[in-house]
């Protein structure tokens, strides 16, 4: 970034994203060097509050979210100093020209970026009073958190109602998994390097398995997430994306658009899973109470503001199949889940065993070649192959090929929204998602979820700290597959 003004306007000023990830990832872009200095920060939101009260607020966020190595008092200054607040009400029109008044106080053609943090049945009402205030300037971006909508019909109706206010180019929708630096390397494994391609298909890969496990429960969220669950909060966006990052065809170019096809294409190959395939291929989980790093936690159904009867599922596994030639028969294990023994997020990689063990004929296998893409914790990538153990009989170990992030680079690895709003004051769109990816992902979803709420089945329970349901474990166990936590 740097290069020029900008001034970025947060919808959603004061709420959650805002507090915990983006005033925290804007201060660290400011002590950095990115920002320019008429550059602002302008928080909006439903509250009436003076400047100084935001500052306050910002300024309690920076020193419970940024690491108290990386706060140095100057620094936290000079950025409390770019940030103002204007009371906007997303119903009420009057407040978007008041907000225009404060935007066009400075240079009107600098570049804007106006950030929905907020919920996203307020995204199309927002942009349209954006609208109609003239605050769609030609430099003006659009930046949409997840989740857009919460099956293919509502984020259809988004993506028709914020495209008639903004160009394609003007918008973009965010999954901050693509902004972590792991799955950026991804890109780099795959597309920098001459080794893997050749192995990445179906005739060398039996199984990928796609976890994001983690420790927290629904975190004073339940609101949102009573309403939401594992489905739409993580699969049909966060594991998504990793799955199109990780069974893409090579793109013609890192450009947004190149890159975006090739997700678009794979999101399409999903082999659909409709009614009792749906049932079949997936699990659906609510933890129980149980205990986290050995303290006890309440249940799901116990936890603050969750309807005592919620059949909302805190875990999801899904197997699914990429129909391409490159992965057809190949199944990709998809499950993420709250309340799991550990906080864990990665792509295992498991190759095919060698054709015969000439080692030891009788003894069957050898334990396979498997990669493991760490997004955390470690973040880093390992390769475990087989060597010979030292001594006088060859005997084979599985050792690792570690490439560990941070030993290897020694540098502060940025926050996925810090690397992101760095790409929308940028112009580039190349990690954010396209219209039509979005509702392919949508398209896919929707039928199990419809398939889940038919069957009348509630959830399968697990107890917290635990790895998820027992029918997690024998839906693997099926195919002769074991998750890489039990190896
Ligand atoms: C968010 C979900 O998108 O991702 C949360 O809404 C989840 O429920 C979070 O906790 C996980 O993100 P990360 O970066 O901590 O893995």
């Amino acid at each position: 970034a740097g290069g020029e003004n900008f001034d970025m306007v947060i919808f959603g000023g004061v709420g959650d994203l805002a507090t915990r990830k983006l005033l925290p990832a804007l201060y660290y872009l400011n002590r950095d060097g990115h920002f320019l200095s008429h550059s602002r920060v302008i928080a909006c939101g439903r509250s009436g509050l003076a400047r100084e009260a935001f500052q306050a607020h910002a300024e309690q966020a920076c020193r419970r979210y940024v690491r108290a190595a990386d706060l140095d008092d100057s620094a936290l200054q000079s950025f409390l100093q770019r940030l103002d607040y204007v009371r906007v009400d997303a119903a009420e029109k009057s407040h978007f020209e008041a907000l225009a008044e404060t935007l066009n106080r400075q240079d009107p053609d600098r570049t804007r970026v106006y950030f929905l943090a907020t919920r996203p049945d307020l995204f199309a009402s927002l942009c349209e009073n954006m609208s109609a205030a003239g605050l769609n300037t030609a430099a003006s971006r659009v930046v949409l958190e997840k989740p857009l909508g919460t099956d293919l019909a509502s984020a259809n109706e988004i993506n028709c109602r914020v495209g008639a206010v903004f160009a394609e180019e003007q918008i973009f929708r965010i999954d901050h998994y693509l902004g972590k630096e792991t799955v950026q390397n991804l890109m780099a494994l795959r597309f920098g390097n001459a080794l893997f391609e050749p192995l990445w298909r179906r005739t060398n890969i039996s199984d990928v398995q796609i976890t994001v496990a983690e420790q927290v429960g629904v975190e004073g969220r339940a609101d949102y997430y009573d309403s939401t669950g594992a489905m739409r909060d993580m699969v049909q966006n966060h594991l998504l994306q990793l799955l199109c990052m990780f069974a893409m065809e090579p793109p013609c170019s890192n450009e947004a658009n190149a890159v975006r096809d090739e997700k678009l294409k794979v999101l399409r190959a999903l082999k659909p899973l409709v009614g009792q395939a749906a049932l079949s291929h997936t699990v659906r989980g609510q933890y129980r109470a149980g205990a986290i790093n050995g303290q006890a936690v309440p249940g799901y159904l116990d936890e603050d503001g969750v309807a005592t009867d919620s059949s909302t599922e805190t875990y999801a596994l899904i197997k699914a199949h990429v129909d391409t030639w490159r992965w057809a028969g190949v199944p990709f294990y998809l499950r993420s889940g709250k309340r799991l023994a550990e906080r864990r997020a990665e792509i295992v990689v498991n190759f095919r065993p060698v054709p015969l063990n000439i080692f030891s004929k009788d003894m069957g296998s050898l334990p396979v070649n498997r990669m493991v893409i760490r997004l955390h914790p470690d973040e880093g990538v390992r390769l475990n192959v087989l060597a010979k153990q030292p001594g006088p009989a060859m005997r084979l170990k599985p050792v690792s090929l570690h490439l560990d992030f941070a030993s290897t680079f020694k540098v502060r690895p940025l926050d996925a929204y810090e690397r992101l709003l760095t790409e929308v004051i940028r112009g580039n769109l190349t990690l954010f998602m396209r219209n039509d990816e979005l509702e392919a992902a949508w398209r896919w979803v929707d039928p199990i979820i419809a398939a889940w709420q038919d069957s009348g089945e509630p959830p399968r329970s697990y107890n917290a700290g635990s790895w998820g349901p027992s029918s997690a474990v024998s839906l693997l166990a099926r195919d002769g597959m074991v998750w890489h936590e039990e190896v």
